[in-house]
């Protein structure tokens, strides 16, 4: 972080530095051909005053008042031949003077500044113009050169200033960026030395955001949120070990209990095989329990994949009715199937029979005699729609939102229950779930109950027909 930091603030400066330096390179190079020019001019009007005096041969002359403000400018006169008539003294020594055949192309309309080295090396630049006027002896030419070697040496002093700006400002740079993502990663650090202290038993504390800078705020409040689904599940997983235990104590305390009073004396086989019997009835109840549980375990974790077939609900739902007929007869209940025909659906058989299943068995199990219970399937945009539907004693409102919690039972203290586990609807919830699909219900005391789950629609295959098929 603080190479970034650093890396990136010098990158700034040598950006900004640089684009200094070009700006003041490229405008001491406009003003001294805007000086050049002018002193052209200057020198065109000065030997104005010398017009119709003939030079015959080279002279040497001062530079006109006009141009001595600046030492470093040469003039010089040349005839159409390129030979010189009069010029700065000193001149000839540093820039050469035109050919003729240089002179012959120049461009009247664009004044060229040329850029070139004398003879010594120095940086020179040259503006060449014919001067204005005819003479009788040919066209006459007029260079003005500008030495810029102080320029130059003014550019190398600031050159060398700026590799100190530069030099200072990496180190400045370096020292400014460790200081910044000290101070930005000290909360973080905070953070982080909170989360390695959170253990199963302090999973109720929390970071508190308000002393945060605003860009870590959103962080520690993801985080709190994280630990508090974090508390939630484990307080889940805690209860339901709990209950687990609570659960398989109660057979496998009736287990022991017959076994040691059979063990306590000598008994006739007729008994022994009465205990046996109690104690296989006793063994299966676990074992079903415990089938339940890791039926629940697995959904959770969806390891295992749905074995989905294109069901025909009506006709499944009249299997599940014929099964639990015997039942209902025995207890003086009308069991009722009613299911528009050829109403189709990519479910999981067997997890679809065990899911109504467990609902008939519920409205059977709280419908006394003389009621009924209505088992009823419609499909529709939304998907399939299963509806149980009892006369029974029906749920008070206190206990409805908790009855598709595991181990939850309405009537009795789980001591006094021996064959319900309160499971049931916690199953039919988790298949409902793993199928995509939702679970609702609505129950009046003393009037009864509807479950009604609702499978969403699914394209069969990859055909794209519909799962759903009504006809
Ligand atoms: N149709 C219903 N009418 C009245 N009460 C119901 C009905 N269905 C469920 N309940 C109540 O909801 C509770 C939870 O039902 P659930 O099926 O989960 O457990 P259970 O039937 O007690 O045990 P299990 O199904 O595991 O043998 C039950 O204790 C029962 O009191
Ligand atoms: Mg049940």
């Amino acid at each position: 972080m603080t190479v970034w930091y650093a890396l990136s603030a010098f990158a700034m400066v040598v950006v900004a530095t640089s684009l200094l330096y070009f700006v003041l390179v490229n405008g001491m190079y406009r003003e001294d051909q805007r000086d050049l020019a002018d002193n052209l001019e200057n020198a065109i009007l000065l030997l104005g005053a010398s017009r119709g005096t003939e030079l015959s041969g080279p002279v040497s002359v001062r530079p006109a008042p006009a141009l001595r403000h600046r030492t470093d400018i040469y003039v010089r006169v040349m005839n159409g031949d390129g030979r010189t008539l009069m010029q700065t003294p000193g001149m000839a020594d540093q820039v050469r003077a035109p050919t003729r055949s240089e002179l012959l192309g120049i461009d009247v309309r664009h004044r060229e500044v040329r850029q070139i080295l004398s003879r010594t090396g120095e940086p020179f630049l040259t503006l060449v113009a014919p001067i204005p006027g005819a003479r009788v002896d040919g066209p006459r030419y007029i260079e003005v050169a500008m030495d810029r070697a102080h320029d130059e040496y003014l550019l190398a002093r600031y050159r060398e200033r700026l590799w100190i700006v530069l030099g200072s400002s990496l180190v400045l740079c370096s020292l400014v960026g460790y200081l910044i993502a000290r101070s930005g990663m000290r909360p973080l650090e905070g953070i982080s030395h909170k989360a390695e202290l959170i253990r199963a038993t302090t999973l109720h504390e929390r970071i508190p955001a308000d002393g945060l800078p605003a860009e870590l705020r959103g962080l520690a409040e993801t985080f709190n949120g994280m630990l508090d689904r974090l508390e939630q599940s484990f307080r889940h997983v805690s209860q339901f070990s709990d209950d687990v235990a609570h659960e398989l104590r109660t057979p496998i305390n009736n287990l022991r209990g017959e076994i040691e009073v059979a063990l306590s004396k000598a008994r006739s086989q007729e008994d022994y095989r009465e205990v046996l019997g109690s104690c296989f009835e006793e063994c299966t109840r676990i074992s079903r329990l415990i089938r339940t549980l890791l039926f629940l375990a697995r959904s959770d974790t969806a390891s295992d994949a749905l074995q989905r077939e294109a069901l025909d609900v009506g006709e499944a739902l009249a299997t599940i009715g014929a099964f639990y007929e015997a039942a209902a007869s025995e207890g003086g209940v009308l069991l009722r199937v009613a299911s528009i025909p050829h109403l189709r659906a990519e479910l999981d058989r067997t997890l679809f029979q065990q899911a109504i299943g467990n609902l008939v068995s519920n409205a059977l199990a709280h419908t006394p005699a003389g009621g009924s219970v209505e088992l009823a399937a419609a499909g529709g945009e939304q998907g399939i729609q299963i509806a149980v539907r009892d006369t029974g004693c029906g749920i008070a409102p206190d206990h409805l939102p908790h009855v598709f919690e595991r181990f939850y039972r309405v009537e009795q203290a789980r001591t006094g229950s021996e064959e319900n586990a309160g499971l049931g609807l916690a199953v039919v919830k988790s298949i409902v779930t793993r199928h995509g699909g939702e679970v609702a219900i609505e129950s009046r005391v003393g009037k009864g109950t509807e479950v009604r789950l609702t499978f969403p629609q699914r394209l069969i295959g990859s055909a794209g027909k519909p799962a759903l098929t009504i006809s």
